[in-house]
C-alpha cells in the first residue's frame, strides 16, 4: 500500500495518469508488477510447412534470445503440433516469469478475408491470447503480461473478454480469482507508447462489452428497471461529459407513450425511461441517437411464452445493455461526437392489468396499434422511444434490440441482422464489424413487409405481420419503420447473437454483449467524419 501511495504521488500530473480511475489502475499494476509470481502469454505463428519450427512473434523472439534459445528448445518438444487457438504452458524458461503460456495465432500475414468479412489478423490474436490468459488463471497466475502480437488493441480485447465471468452470486470460494493484465512491451525498442495506447483502447472496449454482459447476465430480480438505471448512474454518472436523466411513468404518460406504457402495465415493477447525454463535441455538432430495448424480463405477457428457455429472457434488455456498454467505452475514449442514448425500461408480464391480445394503443406520434400478440412487445416500446428520439432531430438513429426469435432462425449467432434505409450508413457499420470481428449482415426493409403490418382490422398498424411467423424479423423492422422519419436509420436485431455457447472462443458461455465493440467502432468512424 505504501508503495502504491508513493506511486500515486509521483505520477500526479503526468499526462497519462490525469484521470483518477487511470491512476488507481496504474497503482494496482505497479503493486502487481512487484509481486513474486508473474505469468506471460506469448504468441507464435504456425510454420509455413509441417517440417519447419513455429514462427516467433518479436516478444517471443526476445524471450528466446535472453534465455539462450530455451523457449524454442522447449517448444520443439511441447509445442510441436500447436494449432491456431491452442496453448502450451512452459515453466522454468525465464527468471522473470513463473509460467509462460505460448498460444498459436495461426498463419502469419493474415488480413481481411473477403468471404468471411473479417480482419483475420486481429481476430486470431483475440482468440489466441484469450485462450492463453484463461490457462494462466487456471494455473493461478494472477499477474499476467500479454504479448501484443502486433495488434495490442485486439490482444487487450481478447484477454479482457476471455476473463469475464458472472459469479458474484456464488459463494466466495467458488468464484474465479481476478487476474491483473498488462501489455508486454519489454521487447519494443524505443517507442512502446503506441502499443500501450492500443492496449488501453482495447481494454476500454472490452470493458464496455463486459459491462453489457454483466447487465444482461444478471437475473431479472437483480436487474429490474430501477436497478438497471442505478447501475448506469453509478457507472456513467461519474464520468465527465455525461448527463443522465431517469424519467418515470408520469413522464411517459405526459409524452403520450401509449405503446411503451401498454407493455409495462402488467408488471408491478415501475418502468423507467433513461436518457443519457454524452457531449464529446461542441454543442452545434450533429447529434447521434442510440435507442436500446430495455425489457428486463420478457415473459410474453398474456401471450405467454413456453417455459423452456424463458429464463434467457432476463437478457431481453440486451439492446439497452449494448448502448450503455458502448457509451461507457466511448466516454473513456473521449470520442469527439455528441450522442444521446434513449432506453425504455420495463418488464413484460401477464396479470389482471396486462394488455390483452386485440387491444389498441396509441403511440407518441398518434398512430394507433392493434396489439395482437403481447409477446411482440419490443417493437412497442421502441416505437415510442424512436418517436421521442426524433424530437431531438439527430443526424442518425440506431436502434438495437433482442427483437425476434426469427432472427436466430435466419442468421443464427454468426452475425447481427441490420435493417437500414441508408446504404452509406450501413457501409460504415459493415466495415466496423469486420474490424472488431463482431460482424453484421444486411437484411431487407421493403414495402413487401410493410404491407403485412399496416393491415389491421382496428388500427393504423398491427404489432404482428399477416403471414404469422414468416419473415418475422423483417415484419418487425417494417413495423419500426412506421415510427421513423430519419433518413439515416439503422435497426439492429441482436436476438441471434444474444448468447454465446462456444461460437466465439474468447467469449465463453453466457450472455455475449454483442455487438458493443462494433457500435463503438462505428461511432469512432462517424466521429472522424464529423470533425
Ligand atoms: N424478446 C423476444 C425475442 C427473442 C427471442 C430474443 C429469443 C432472444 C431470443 C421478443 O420480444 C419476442 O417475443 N418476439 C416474438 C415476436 C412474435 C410474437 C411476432 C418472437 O420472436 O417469437
Ligand atoms: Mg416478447
Ligand atoms: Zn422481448
Amino acid at each position: 500500500m505504501a508503495a502504491s501511495m508513493k506511486y500515486m504521488i509521483l505520477y500526479r500530473g503526468c499526462k497519462h495518469t490525469k484521470r483518477w480511475n487511470n491512476m488507481l489502475r496504474n497503482c494496482r499494476t505497479f503493486c502487481m508488477t512487484h509481486r513474486k509470481n508473474k505469468g506471460l502469454v506469448l504468441g507464435v505463428y504456425e510454420p509455413a510447412s509441417e517440417s519447419e519450427p513455429l514462427v516467433l512473434t518479436p516478444a517471443a523472439q526476445s524471450i528466446n534470445s535472453r534465455t539462450g534459445g530455451k523457449l524454442v528448445e522447449l517448444l520443439a518438444v511441447a509445442g510441436k503440433k500447436l494449432k491456431a487457438g491452442h496453448t502450451r504452458v512452459l515453466h522454468g524458461v525465464d527468471k522473470e516469469f513463473s509460467s509462460i503460456a505460448v498460444s498459436c495465432i495461426g498463419k502469419q500475414g493474415q488480413g481481411y478475408n473477403e468471404l468471411e468479412e473479417i480482419d483475420e489478423s486481429r481476430e486470431s490474436v483475440r482468440t489466441a491470447v484469450g485462450g492463453g490468459v484463461k490457462v494462466m488463471r487456471d494455473l493461478h497466475e494472477l499477474d499476467v503480461s500479454v504479448d501484443p502480437c502486433g495488434h495490442p488493441e485486439a490482444a487487450a480485447e481478447g484477454s479482457n473478454l476471455a476473463l469475464f465471468v458472472y459469479d458474484e452470486l456464488k459463494d466466495k470460494d467458488k468464484r474465479k480469482p481476478h487476474v491483473w493484465l498488462s501489455c508486454y512491451t519489454d521487447h519494443i525498442r524505443g517507442d512502446a507508447e503506441s502499443a500501450t495506447e492500443g492496449w488501453r483502447q482495447g481494454t476500454v472496449q472490452a470493458e464496455g462489452q463486459n459491462f453489457a454482459r454483466l447487465l444482461m447476465e444478471t437475473p431479472a430480480n437483480h436487474m429490474t428497471p430501477t436497478i438497471f438505471a442505478n447501475r448506469v448512474l453509478e457507472k456513467l454518472g461519474i464520468l465527465e461529459d455525461f448527463t443522465i436523466n431517469s424519467r418515470d411513468m408520469a413522464w411517459a404518460e405526459h409524452h403520450k407513450m401509449g405503446a411503451f406504457l401498454s407493455v409495462t402495465q402488467g408488471s408491478v415493477e415501475p418502468p423507467l425511461f433513461l436518457e443519457i447525454e454524452y457531449r464529446g463535441a461542441p454543442k452545434d455538432n450533429s447529434l447521434f441517437a442510440l435507442v436500446g430495448k430495455g425489457v428486463t424480463f420478457d415473459s410474453g405477457g398474456i401471450s405467454l411464452k413456453p417455459g423452456t428457455n424463458m429464463d434467457k429472457m432476463r437478457a431481453d434488455m440486451g439492446g439497452a445493455a449494448c448502448v450503455v456498454g458502448a457509451l461507457l467505452a466511448i466516454g473513456q475514449l473521449k470520442l469527439p461526437i455528441n450522442i444521446r442514448g434513449f432506453i425504455p425500461l420495463c418488464e413484460n408480464m401477464p396479470s389482471g392489468k396486462a394488455t390483452k391480445p386485440g387491444d389498441v394503443v396509441t403511440a407518441m406520434n398518434g398512430k394507433t396499434i392493434q396489439v395482437d400478440n403481447t409477446d411482440a412487445e419490443g417493437r412497442l416500446i421502441l416505437a415510442d422511444a424512436l418517436c421521442y428520439a426524433e424530437t431531438f432531430k439527430p443526424s442518425h438513429i440506431l436502434d438495437i434490440a433482442t427483437l425476434t426469435g426469427a432472427m436466430a432462425v435466419s442468421l443464427g449467432s454468426g452475425v447481427t441482422g441490420v435493417f437500414s434505409n441508408s446504404t452509406p450508413t450501413w457501409d460504415i457499420l459493415h466495415k466496423a464489424g469486420a474490424r472488431t470481428g463482431d460482424r453484421v449482415w444486411r437484411m431487407p426493409l421493403m414495402k413487401h413487409y410493410s404491407k403485412q403490418v399496416t393491415k389491421s382490422d382496428l388500427a393504423d398498424v398491427n404489432n404482428i405481420g399477416t403471414q404469422s411467423r414468416e419473415g418475422g424479423s423483417c415484419t418487425a423492422a417494417a413495423f419500426l419503420k412506421e415510427f421513423v422519419t430519419n433518413k439515416n436509420w439503422l435497426h439492429l436485431d441482436i436476438a441471434g447473437v444474444m448468447m454465446n455457447k462456444a461460437e466465439v472462443p474468447y467469449l465463453g458461455k453466457g450472455m455475449s454483449g454483442r455487438p458493443t465493440r462494433t457500435l463503438v467502432e462505428f461511432l469512432r468512424q462517424l466521429s472522424k467524419m464529423n470533425s
